[in-house]
């Protein structure tokens, strides 16, 4: 029986299959993952996630008892739930990613979606069975008033539905993602609006990135379910219970993320890329190909500063690595489309024969990504919206002298926004002035702001903010 649980959809590595039946074991992607994988296996903490792929479902099948560090992977305690693909994928696509992170990222396009019809009521139903899912393996799973971590959007309902299997447990569910206002949040049928909020309400200790999200959570709880909230003592109190409002941001370990970045793969890149772009300024930015990330106005932007700045013309490169996500979703292959056209755009109106103004790169590669941070004079983050943003975070702390321009509406500009050039993301314009502000910042004050950022990044770094939440259930 374990003590300390986490639950969350992706788990810290994920499996593919070759033609010739072998699995391969590589690491997963995005903030959660990047922020909670060192933790947690260090501190032998039972980490519960949904096999995602074939590959993963393979690894299941031969794993005693979903367990893949009983078939002998060094992945730290790690059981993996093999739920049925159909109900998987209505629970995941359509539901989370599909409707959750776009209510919470404020992402429809208002006049044709979302539509909620009897298609939506089946994939609650399976977004219902997949909690279900999680909330059964964690009650089989944890000791007697053992802590659980769940983690996000994909599973609000687990805290609910564990309380009422297990009321001994000590429950907490963090939210990875901003939180919608009351007014955007209700496009939700009024149901499941209540449902998703009872659901996190079912924990003890709710947490949140920034205060504004949690200040969201709480107006939501107020208008839609007629909680109680203290906002001074951070609580929702709602059918007599009391769940305890947490802040807890999320940082990098800045000594860890240097040593890999030290290595010789990633200066291998570095040695490349500077053939590729000789003593060019760079200009970078690193996402996912995802909604959320705003990559077209970044590139949009890219472009109005090179028609505005003609001195600039040869002299800077926009490097823009643009990873694929959610491929399974058609707005993000739309997405991804819309990218590249843009690209071609900046390419065919600008570039010359000895100069590439834009390097756009949408295969994944992590060495390279680590390259191009130390590398980096300006770094652009603009998300439409961002629950924290780790990519604001990593730069500072790898590159020695890189200005930082950062759209307001990113959980990190809380922390880091005095010392970067802050943008609304929306207005390419405005981003066009600020890269080339962040282009002619003096050397001083460049190192000074690149200093102050370095420290705001590693302030709290994951080992923290996992044991500020562990202390919260204490
Ligand atoms: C965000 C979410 C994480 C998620 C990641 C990648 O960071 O908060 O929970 O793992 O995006 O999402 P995906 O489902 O594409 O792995």
């Amino acid at each position: 029986m374990n003590n300390v649980l986490v639950a969350s959809n992706r788990g810290p590595v994920s499996f593919t299959v070759s033609d010739d039946g072998e699995l391969t074991l590589r690491r997963g992607g995005g903030g959660l993952v990047s922020g909670l994988s060192g933790v947690a296996k260090d501190d032998g903490v039972l980490w519960i996630c949904a096999a995602l792929s074939d590959g993963d479902r393979s690894a299941v099948r031969l794993a005693p008892g979903g367990r893949i560090d009983h078939a002998g992977y060094d992945t730290g305690p790690l059981r993996m739930l093999d739920i049925p693909p159909a109900t998987f994928h209505r629970a995941y696509n359509a539901v989370a990613n599909s409707t959750l992170w776009f209510v919470n990222h404020l992402l429809y396009d208002i006049p044709n979606a979302p539509l909620f019809g009897t298609k939506f009521e089946r994939e609650w139903e399976s977004y219902r069975d997949y909690n279900g899912a999680f909330a059964l393996a964690l009650a089989e799973e944890a000791g007697h008033e053992a802590r659980v971590m769940v983690q996000d959007y994909h599973l609000t309902l687990t805290p609910a539905m564990l309380r009422a299997e297990r009321p001994d447990l000590r429950v907490a569910h963090f939210s990875h993602t901003p939180w919608a206002p009351p007014e955007y949040f209700s496009l939700l049928p009024d149901e499941v609006a209540r449902e998703v909020l009872e659901g996190i309400l079912g924990a003890d200790h709710a947490g949140f990135l920034t205060d504004r999200w949690a200040q969201s959570f709480m107006d939501c709880c107020e208008a839609l379910l007629g909680a109680e909230a203290d906002r001074v003592g951070r609580s929702v109190t709602h059918d007599g219970r009391t769940t305890r409002i947490g802040v807890h941001s999320l940082g990098v370990d800045g000594a860890a993320l240097w040593e890999r970045a030290c290595e010789p793969d990633v200066e291998s890149h570095m040695t490349a890329l500077k053939e590729q772009v000789g003593d060019r300024r760079l200009i970078v930015r690193i996402d996912r190909t995802e909604l959320s990330k705003n990559i077209v106005r970044g590139l949009v932007a890219y472009g109005e500063f090179l028609g505005a700045h003609p001195e600039w013309h040869g002299k800077v490169v926009h490097l823009a690595f643009a990873y694929p996500s959610r491929h399974d979703l058609p707005e993000y292959r739309e997405y991804t489309a819309s990218v590249q056209r843009c690209a071609q755009q900046i390419e065919d109106e600008y570039a010359t024969e000895d100069w590439d103004p834009l390097i756009l790169n949408v295969n994944d590669d992590y060495p390279r990504s680590l390259a191009a941070y130390r590398m980096a004079d300006v770094l652009l983050v603009n998300p439409i919206r961002d629950g924290m943003n780790l990519v604001a975070k990593e730069g500072p702390v790898l590159s020695p002298r890189c200005a930082l321009v950062l759209s307001r509406e990113a959980g990190a500009a809380a922390e880091l926004g005095p010392h970067a050039l802050l943008v609304n993301p929306y207005d390419t314009s405005g981003t066009a002035a600020a890269l080339h502000d962040a282009l002619v910042m003096p050397e001083q004050e460049r190192r000074a702001r690149r200093d102050r950022l370095h420290a705001a990044a590693t302030a709290l770094p994951p080992q923290q903010w996992l044991a500020a939440q562990l202390d919260a259930l204490a």
